[in-house]
């Protein structure tokens, strides 16, 4: 039998913790705002220490997806979803499916796909009980390519922001994480004239990244003092915080990784050295742009031609930002709440 408790959040449109004993799934499905269209938003697979820090994190995330949604351009709104568990102890198969049914309550107001501890296969699962589910062959593909290739646009525009111009050649780019995006970043780096330095946890991620792309690795404490003109972030968030920044010897800092600053002091330390962020939610709306130009019905040269768009967006907010005087992640904010707040309200 399955279990849905709503639970009352201000400023959020609704929010319930789902469990199923058969299986012992346990989940939150939060939607922060369908005001410009569903809520899309991925599935996180995460052994959360307690469901407060589950909540936390889930609502935190879903109303980030509104930002990133908003400021892509989408006529989507924003949601998240968590599964709280230890991944390699449970049938993944039957936990997803599971999910796939409660994602399928909410008849399309909620749109959900991959996110990190979660895979194309099990999407595919989910989406034996939902049509709502995308991120898999079929509905959308595998989303990292095109997060990386957006990850590419936004350095290219935060070259030109630094530097005059959007040549990478003979630029070192440090990427710290050589997962599906650091490596398909690595890669478009590489075709575009930059040198890499690279980093993982994984060694032998870091030395297949580096061998593919003739990029010079690292360990991952030592990426934050690589001598390098970008850092880019594209393992966990949290990153960036006081013991990192003063180390860094970027100009830039861009990269996928979602919530890269630790606190909003951050921004304003990043600041304060004089280095150029270009905000996560902007330059790695890849990603959620392929999710919903498969469910919006759109063809591959307009799906290319939103991505390619993070330039002039990023640039947007950087000019935004030196207008008002103002953090570049405190304009990419108000950049976005300024798409929400002028768009008219849907069904
Ligand atoms: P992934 O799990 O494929 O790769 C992450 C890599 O980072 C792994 O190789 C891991 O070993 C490494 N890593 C973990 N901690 C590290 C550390 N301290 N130092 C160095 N390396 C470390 O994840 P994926 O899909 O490449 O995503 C990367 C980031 O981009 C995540 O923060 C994700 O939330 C974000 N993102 C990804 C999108 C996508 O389309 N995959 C879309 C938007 C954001």
């Amino acid at each position: 039998m399955n279990i849905v408790e709503t639970v009352e959040v201000d400023n959020f449109e609704k929010v319930v913790t789902l469990r199923d004993p058969e299986t012992g799934y346990r989940g939150i499905i939060a939607i922060h705002s369908t005001k410009l269209g569903p809520a899309i938003g991925g599935t996180r697979f995460w052994n959360y220490p307690s469901e407060d820090e589950a909540l936390t994190d889930v609502l935190r995330l879903a109303r980030g997806m509104t930002f990133k949604n908003a400021a892509a351009g989408l006529p989507l709104g924003g949601g998240k979803a968590v599964i709280i568990g230890e991944a390699s102890g449970v049938d993944r198969h039957a936990w997803f499916r599971v999910h796939g049914r409660f994602v399928d309550h909410f008849q399309g107001r909620f749109i959900t796909g991959e996110d990190v501890g979660t895979s194309p296969a099990d999407m595919e699962a989910a989406a034996r009980e939902s049509r709502f589910v995308a991120g898999f062959a079929g509905r959308g593909g595998d989303p990292s390519p095109w997060t990386a290739r957006g990850v590419l646009r936004g350095i290219e525009a935060s070259a030109r922001q630094r530097w005059g111009s959007d040549d990478l050649r003979g630029k070192t780019v440090a990427i710290q994480g050589c997962g599906n995006v650091g490596l398909a970043l690595a890669r478009l780096l590489s075709d575009a004239g930059a040198k890499l330095i690279v980093a993982d946890v994984d060694a032998a991620r870091a030395r297949a990244c580096a061998q593919s792309c003739d990029a010079t690795v690292v360990s991952p404490e030592e990426v934050y003092d690589a001598a390098a003109d970008v850092f880019a972030p594209c393992a966990l968030g949290g990153v960036l915080h006081e013991g990192t920044i003063p180390r860094l010897r970027a100009a830039i800092i861009a990269g996928a990784a979602n919530n890269q600053l630790r606190t909003d002091r951050d921004a304003l330390a990043i600041d304060a050295r004089g280095i150029l962020y270009a905000p996560d939610f902007i330059l790695n709306a890849g990603g959620i742009i392929s999710g919903g130009v498969y469910l919006l019905g759109e063809t591959l040269a307009q799906l290319d031609q939103r991505v390619t768009g993070i330039y002039e967006t990023l640039l947007a907010v950087y000019h935004w930002a030196e207008r008002e005087k103002m953090t570049t992640a405190a304009a990419a904010e108000a950049y976005a709440e300024h798409i929400l707040y002028g768009a008219s309200a849907t069904t």
